[in-house]
C-alpha cells in the first residue's frame, strides 16, 4: 500500500488497496485511513454501481437525499451532473453535506464518471484543525452553543442546477435543525468545528447581528488555505470523505475559453450518520 499526502492539513491518495474486497479487515484498513486523513482518494477504479454500493454499506445503512432522486436501477446512487454549458455545479461553496438533517451524513463515497480537461477540482478543509486554531475569544463564546442549519429547499438543489433537472422533486419544503457548534467525533473523540457557510444560518442565544459577525469570522477561518487540500480529479477516481470532520467546496471555475464547455458527472452514495453531540 502507498499513501501520498495531499497537503500538510489533510487528504491522501491511496494505492494498493482493492476496493472490491468487502472483507471486514479491508474495511477496517480503509476506515483507519479515512479517520487519519479525513478524505482519501483511489484513482483508476473500475468498480460497478453494485460494487460502489457494497463498499459504502461497510460504513452502515445508506441514506436517501431529501430533494434528489437516485438512479432508476440503483436508487442509492445520486448522479451529480453539470452539463457542458453550465457555469454552476452542485456543491460550489463550502459546506458539509446535509448538515440541516437531524442526523447528517457520516461519509460519502463519490466516484468520478466524467471530468472536464480543466476545472472542477474539489477542496476539503480540516475542521479538527479549524477548531484547534480558532481564536480563543471566539472559542469561549461559542463552545457550548448550538446553531441552526437550513436545508434551503428544493429550489437550491434542483432549480439552480439544470443538469440535475431530470430528478424528481420529492420534497419542496425548506426545513432546519439545530446542532452543537463544536461536536465530538464519535470514533476518535476529537472536537470538530461544526458550522458551514452554505447551511448554517444563526447561532442560538445570540442576536442576529452578533451571530452574523461571529459566523462571518468563523467562515473565513474555516476557509484558511493552510487548513485545506485540493484534489484534481481524473475519471474513475473513488473519493471517500468523513463528512463529520471536513467541509468541502466543488470549485465551479468553468469560464469561457478555459473550463467551460465540458460535462462533469459524479456518482454519489451517502451513509447515514449520528446526531451530532
Ligand atoms: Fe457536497
Amino acid at each position: 500500500m502507498e499513501v501520498k499526502l495531499l497537503s500538510g492539513a489533510l487528504g491522501a491518495e491511496i494505492s494498493g488497496i482493492d476496493l472490491k474486497d468487502s472483507s471486514k479487515e479491508n474495511y477496517k484498513k480503509i476506515n483507519n485511513l479515512l479517520l487519519e486523513h479525513k478524505v482519501i482518494f483511489f484513482r483508476n477504479q473500475d468498480i460497478t454501481h453494485n460494487e460502489q454500493i457494497a463498499l459504502a454499506q461497510n460504513w452502515g445503512p445508506l441514506e436517501n437525499h431529501a430533494y434528489v432522486k437516485g438512479l432508476n436501477n440503483h436508487p442509492e446512487i445520486v448522479r451529480i451532473v453539470k452539463t457542458k454549458e453550465e457555469k454552476n455545479q452542485w456543491g460550489e461553496n463550502w459546506h458539509t453535506d446535509v448538515s440541516y438533517n437531524i442526523k447528517p451524513t457520516k461519509a460519502v463515497i463519490l466516484k468520478s464518471i466524467k471530468i472536464p480537461p480543466v476545472g472542477g477540482d474539489t477542496c476539503f478543509s480540516n475542521m479538527e484543525l479549524a477548531w484547534e486554531t480558532l481564536d480563543e475569544e471566539i472559542k469561549k463564546k461559542i463552545k457550548d452553543k448550538k446553531a441552526i442549519h437550513s436545508s434551503l429547499g428544493a429550489e437550491f438543489f434542483i432549480d439552480n442546477y439544470k443538469g440535475m433537472s431530470g430528478h424528481e422533486k420529492r420534497n419542496y419544503d425548506e426545513y432546519s435543525n439545530e446542532h452543537p457548534i463544536v461536536r465530538t467525533h464519535p470514533e476518535t473523540g476529537k472536537k470538530i468545528l461544526y458550522v458551514n457557510w452554505t447551511y448554517t444560518k444563526q447561532i442560538i442565544g445570540l442576536d442576529k447581528i452578533e451571530s452574523d459577525e461571529i459566523l462571518k469570522k468563523i467562515f473565513e477561518h474555516q476557509a484558511r488555505l493552510d487548513l485545506t487540500c485540493r484534489f484534481n480529479w481524473t475519471e474513475n477516481t473513488v473519493a471517500i470523505w468523513d463528512n463529520r470532520s471536513v467541509i468541502h467546496y466543488a470549485i465551479a471555475d468553468f469560464y469561457p475559453g478555459r473550463g467551460l464547455g465540458h460535462e462533469r458527472i459524479m456518482d454519489r452514495i451517502a451513509i447515514e450518520g449520528d446526531q451530532p453531540h
